[in-house]
């Protein structure tokens, strides 16, 4: 209740896990965008904007300056997500509006899936199966489908925090040799993984995984000179951001076979075109954007957003406050 006696309006912009939307449901006064599963439209987020307290947003959904301008009363931007480049966080913060994010609870699932395409991508998974359900699997082959070992390769980490972290926890399981680089410059001896600049870490790993944040340093980290570093057999993997590789570059590299593989998990854009060049290449193993999509990692998500949510409405300091 706020100090009115009146619930404060919340909006949340998709159908999240019930359990979180059962927190939220006594206590608020509960708009859900539930269309088809597309994301709210701007204009009907603008609409709804003036009356509410606070938001449950997706990644999909621009939390920038013109939205909170038509948002007078907006206390708490709650991002379903862990990764925050869609919320304009110092334009939150010049209005006291409280970021929150939803860390710890999708480490896992998407350090599996990061593992997912290390292994698909690695040893063709997507290109054998397409194969085989195109009826062209003719017979064994001493020259069939070969692909790179991930036991004992190096692991190129770029971004060692919650997810590359728990990435490299499943590569010490494959013997794996881990290095990673980021502004912190040592070893890490949890994960046993060496810090090495980024240009030497490039030269030197099987597979490259990004797992930093996306932000005006790391956009397009990998881009063509950086891809020109990595070894011809080498297997990029993104389960970060999309915008953190510069697509055309990665495109021109996978085609002229400069690295091997790429498994891909996002996109700039999302949704991604199917008709992009990249998606024609054998050599990219490509998933939309699912490396939370676990049921205990969404529900978990869930439940946090909305306690982050009802914290701040309640003026208490949330469980994940993202610093501006
Ligand atoms: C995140 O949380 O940032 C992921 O990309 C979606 O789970």
């Amino acid at each position: 209740m706020t100090w009115s006696g009146k619930k404060p309006k919340v909006l949340v912009t998709r159908k999240i896990p019930e359990k979180g939307l059962e927190l939220l449901r006594s206590r608020v006064e509960l708009d859900l965008w539930d269309y088809d599963d597309i994301p709210i439209p701007k204009e009907e987020l603008y609409v709804r904007a003036p009356a509410l307290d606070g938001i449950i947003a997706l990644l999909s959904d621009s939390m920038d300056g013109a939205f909170f301008h038509r948002a007078p009363n907006l206390k708490v931007v709650s991002n379903y997500a862990v990764g925050y480049d869609n919320v304009q966080v110092d334009e939150a913060a010049k209005r006291n509006i409280v970021v929150t994010n939803t860390p710890d609870v999708l480490t896992e699932a998407t350090a599996d899936l990061a593992f997912a395409l290390i292994l698909g991508a690695s040893r063709r998974i997507g290109e054998a199966e397409r194969l085989i359900r195109k009826g062209e699997w003719k017979s064994w082959g001493p020259t069939l489908l070969l692909g790179q070992d991930v036991y004992r390769a190096s692991l190129g980490i770029l971004g060692l925090g919650r997810i590359g972290k728990a990435v490299a926890r499943r590569a010490r399981g494959f013997s794996m040799k881990i290095f990673h680089t980021g502004r912190a410059r040592e070893d890490d001896a949890e994960t046993g993984s060496r810090w090495l600049p980024l240009e030497e870490l490039l030269a030197a790993s099987d597979i490259v995984s990004l797992h930093c944040p996306l932000n005006e340093s790391t956009r397009h980290i990998i881009n063509r000179e950086t891809l020109n570093l990595m070894k011809p057999s080498a297997v990029l993997v993104n389960t970060g951001r999309g915008g953190l590789v510069d697509q055309d570059a990665l495109y021109e590299a996978l085609s002229a076979k400069r690295i091997a593989a790429a498994g891909l998990d996002v996109f700039d854009p999302e949704p991604f075109p199917a008709n992009h060049p990249l998606l024609s290449l054998e050599n990219v193993l490509a998933l939309p954007h699912i490396g939370s999509a676990s049921v205990a990692a969404r529900e978990g998500m869930a439940v946090l957003a909305a306690q982050n949510l009802l914290a701040v409405l309640e003026g208490k300091e949330p469980p994940c406050r993202v610093a501006p």
